[in-house]
């Protein structure tokens, strides 16, 4: 028998895991509160492999876990979180909402096969942490509380219930389904990011962090399918009106940087909200501009670099098209590379309700009409909403790459940028786009 040992910072968080441990790798992990803890729990175990599965914020010390790795053969370890830590026992998720990447990498561990888990024998009732309820507003099935060792129902299905008030208030750790629907209720646990980005109550780094792991989920859901999903659109809303919302609440663009490299979210995260804020200034400064052309705006802006996402994951980057050049990315990444604007206005025509006209805003969003390349000649055919997206991405591109060499004078010198907007953009109808340079809070 192995063990699992579960270390997360969020109550919540663990119970998903645990969940989802003992559902498709067939192990109740044992929750301990904090790194020390793990420890003191495992060293009186002795089973076949010992996994602890961690959050990164929870390790006190990464060479301590080297030293408890070395010294013990029979250590696993997952960390979950954005690190480069590389043990031969130990293995990274980057993101904590990724739940089949976090179950694939600790059977991989524990060599649990799916053939090991289809042998398995469940019981007819399958526990389920109480408090995953608290977060789901209903359930996708009945829900049974044990009682002298009898499964009483408490709720139907879509009975909608409330956690504080209610009967969960008083009961024990676990409810119960019925172990033939245990999947199917599992895998709508995404829902936790969807409830986690409702939550108005948070601060704007914690909405940074939802918001970048959102964008996460998005880029990978889109990798395995070309369609956007019920789930994935919702996700994406939230998402988006959570961007919104930072560009809004901040005073200057310089502010919101400082935010989003405290954040350490992704590249592409970091330049959709700083382009998003600077194409909203943008807007509001033109005589014509609109709140809907606003919000136009950031929808295209968040889906104009999606594909790209898991490219710049993984390449320490900050220019698009210099991956074209790159010897060490891979012709396929290439390919998406150069498509990434034709293959994004795709997807969203795939979106239940998108803005009207927004996959062309993504198509054209580098000045080509059909979304391929990058072309150094920008056309009048494009709408005026396409030239703000250049301008702006032009202009967060600036800011990123001088606060990257740390030339902060030069990142937000406003007429360094319009000279050199002047020069890349020469026609009259971008030019009115870059006079607004002057009014753009940077
Ligand atoms: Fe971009
Ligand atoms: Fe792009």
């Amino acid at each position: 028998m192995h063990q699992i040992f579960l270390a997360t910072t969020n109550n919540f968080v663990d119970s998903l895991y645990e969940m989802n441990l003992m559902a498709y790798v067939g192990y109740e992990p044992t929750r301990c509160t904090s790194f020390s803890n793990v420890f003191e729990k495992s060293s009186n175990i002795s089973s076949k492999k010992q996994l602890i599965v961690v959050s990164l914020s929870v390790i006190e010390n990464l060479d301590e876990l080297i030293f408890r790795l070395d010294s013990c053969p029979s250590l696993y370890t997952l960390i979950i979180g954005k690190t480069n830590f590389e043990h031969d026992r130990a293995l990274v998720v980057q993101n904590k909402y990724d739940i089949r990447e976090i179950i694939r990498c600790s059977a991989k561990l524990l060599d649990v096969t799916a053939r090991d888990m289809a042998l398995k024998k469940v019981p007819d009732f399958y526990p389920i942490p109480k408090v995953i309820f608290s977060k789901l507003n209903e359930s996708e099935s009945d829900i049974f509380k044990k009682e002298n060792d009898e499964y009483i129902r408490i709720y139907k299905k879509e009975d909608e219930y409330s956690y504080q008030k209610d009967i969960f208030a008083t009961m024990e750790e676990h409810l119960y389904i019925e172990s033939k629907k245990r999947l199917s209720f599992i895998n709508q646990t995404s829902k936790l990011i969807v409830h986690e980005l409702k939550d108005k109550s948070l601060k704007v780094d914690e909405v940074l962090k939802i918001a970048d792991e959102g964008m996460n989920v998005v880029a990978n859901s889109i990798l395995k399918n070309d369609k956007i999903s019920k789930e994935i659109s919702q996700i994406s809303k939230l998402c988006i009106d959570a961007i919104s919302d930072i560009a809004k609440s901040v005073s200057k663009a310089k502010k919101l940087l400082e935010q989003l490299l405290n954040n350490q979210g992704g590249y592409i995260f970091n330049h959709t909200v700083l382009t998003t804020y600077l194409a909203k200034q943008i807007i509001k400064n033109m005589p014509w501009g609109t709140k809907e052309q606003e919000d136009k705006v950031a929808f295209a802006i968040y889906f104009h670099d999606i594909y790209l996402v898991p490219i710049f994951n993984k390449y320490d980057e900050v220019d698009e098209e210099t991956l074209l050049f790159r010897s060490d990315v891979f012709e396929e990444e290439k390919e998406t590379v150069f498509d990434h604007a034709a293959l994004a206005g795709e997807l969203v025509r795939t979106f239940d309700r998108a803005p009207l006209g927004v996959d062309t805003l993504i198509t054209q969003h580098h000045g080509d009409l059909h979304g391929k390349g990058f072309p150094d000649f920008f056309n009048d055919e494009v709408s005026p909403l396409s030239k703000i997206i250049l301008i702006a991405e032009e202009l967060s591109k600036h800011i990123l790459e001088n606060v990257k060499e740390n030339n902060l004078s030069l990142a937000y010198d406003k007429s360094l940028i319009k000279k050199k907007l002047l020069e890349r953009f020469t026609r009259h109808t971008y030019k009115k786009i870059i006079e607004q340079v002057d009014k753009i809070l940077l």
